[in-house]
């Protein structure tokens, strides 16, 4: 039947890890199989996809050649300052300091604002933990700035459902964690009167919408198809098979009757660059659904404290430091376990000096030292050996430990009536 037959579509959108747009790429993608098949290799050992990150080199995943597989685009300094135009202020240091560093369509949003036209935010959480750690953060904080800057509403979707899939974890379970991972979210502070958080686990079941769109994207995408995107093989569970429709519907404001009603608006997703196989799916299939493909801005990953040839990870103890941590413990890790681009007596690293590149502690100022001058006198201090791995250890401490206890004082504040708000079915303000 000439209808069930879906095309494989354009240009830089491809259905495939490896941004390749033919038929023929994604047959064969498919045909390796297994879960592997869809991950893409940048580096000769670069692996990224959703549920892996891991690269040979300390300096961790080389994000250029990311770019090219990916077929996305860089933000670069005309982007930066077309951007800082519009908005009259400096960019977020994450975008200054290349952290959010890749993006498709951010200059289209920018045309949007220029015109006083809507756009919304839209990001989102598998909940595979309870606690979270510092670099679940940094989406969320330009996600933060992004909404206060432009004035836009903001949906924040935890996909209970796809953890529930992928972990060892009962649906009761996930659901318990979402609620959790909320809390740590509505800690940061965002706008009640802007921002709408839900769980697949339950929005589903409370927004007609919602399945129905999602039902729409099933009909746009084959087997062969997610195969190519996700690597998904043959003895995959089938759940896994039509999630990333769950994952794409928020991205089409009809998904959002309450908020949106039937009006198609532009959306803009900040994520981190492992998701993009998600959105490179949704980008293809909202044209054919009627709706504006989503924009995106991506992050690089957070270090694991062992070095960037990993990120950060909460199923990892020592690899992370969580927002639950005190801080003796945050003190402890640093100085036990965050990776060193010192060298190995200090007489050498006087001579020649640290490498921040691949310093895990000077990777978190990067992060989370705002202030630019201060960072950039301690990456030239350790650069040239006067400033030993000791004492950027201690910085780091002394710049994440006044983070992590601020956000534990906020999120005692957020009790379940606090957070049912954030999950209630309502309009939010939307436009002026
Ligand atoms: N899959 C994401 C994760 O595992 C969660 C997520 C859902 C998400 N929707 C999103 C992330 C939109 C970024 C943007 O963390």
């Amino acid at each position: 039947m000439a209808d069930t037959k879906q095309t494989v579509v354009e240009g830089v959108d491809a259905l495939t890890l490896n941004g390749k747009a033919d038929a023929e790429t994604v047959e064969t993608a498919t045909d390796a199989g297994g879960a592997k098949a869809g991950a893409t290799t940048t580096n000769a050992d670069d692996v990224v996809d959703p549920w892996n990150v891991a690269s040979s080199s300390d300096a961790g995943v080389d994000y250029d050649k990311l770019i090219k597989r990916f077929g996305s685009s860089k933000i670069d300094e005309e982007l930066i300052t077309r951007f800082e135009k519009i908005t009259g202020k400096p960019a977020h240091h994450l975008i200054k300091r290349g952290i959010f560093f890749s993006h498709r369509d951010l200059h289209s949003i920018l045309t949007l604002i220029e015109q006083g036209k809507p756009f919304y935010l839209y990001t989102g959480r598998g909940p595979s933990s309870g606690s979270l750690h510092v670099g679940h953060l940094v989406p969320f904080i330009l996600t933060k700035w992004l909404q206060e800057t432009f004035d836009v509403p903001l949906i924040i979707q935890l996909t209970d459902d796809e953890k529930t899939l992928w972990k060892d974890l009962k649906v009761e379970e996930a659901i318990r964690l979402a609620r959790e991972n909320a809390k740590d979210i509505v800690a940061m502070g965002f706008d009640l009167n802007k921002t709408f958080i839900f769980n697949n686990l339950e929005f589903m079941g409370k927004c007609p919408a919602f399945y129905q769109n999602i039902i729409r994207i099933q009909k746009c995408v084959t087997f062969n198809q997610v195969k190519g995107i996700f690597g998904f093989g043959d003895s995959d569970i089938i759940g896994k098979i039509g999630f990333p429709a769950a994952q794409a519907a928020p991205a089409l404001s009809s998904t959002f009757p309450f908020i949106f009603g039937n009006k198609k608006v532009h959306c803009l997703i900040p994520c981190a660059i492992d998701q993009d196989p998600y959105f490179r799916m949704t980008r293809d299939v909202a044209p054919r659904l009627g709706f504006p493909k989503c924009a995106l801005i991506h992050s690089s990953f957070f270090p694991a404290l062992q070095g960037a040839k990993t990120k950060m990870s909460a199923s990892e103890q020592n690899s992370a430091v969580f927002l639950t941590d005190t801080p003796k413990q945050i003190k402890n890790k640093i100085n036990k376990y965050a990776f060193s681009g010192g060298r190995t007596t200090v007489e050498e690293h006087r001579q020649l000096g640290g490498i921040p590149d691949i310093d895990v502690a000077y990777q978190l100022l990067k992060f989370f030292l705002e202030d630019d001058k201060k960072l950039e006198e301690v990456r030239v201090a350790y650069s040239k050996g006067e400033m030993l791995t000791g004492e950027i250890k201690k910085l780091a401490i002394e710049t994440l430990t006044p983070i992590v206890e601020q956000h534990q004082a906020a999120r005692k504040l957020v009790t379940d009536e606090v957070l049912d708000k954030y999950f209630e079915i309502r309009a939010l303000k939307f436009g002026s």
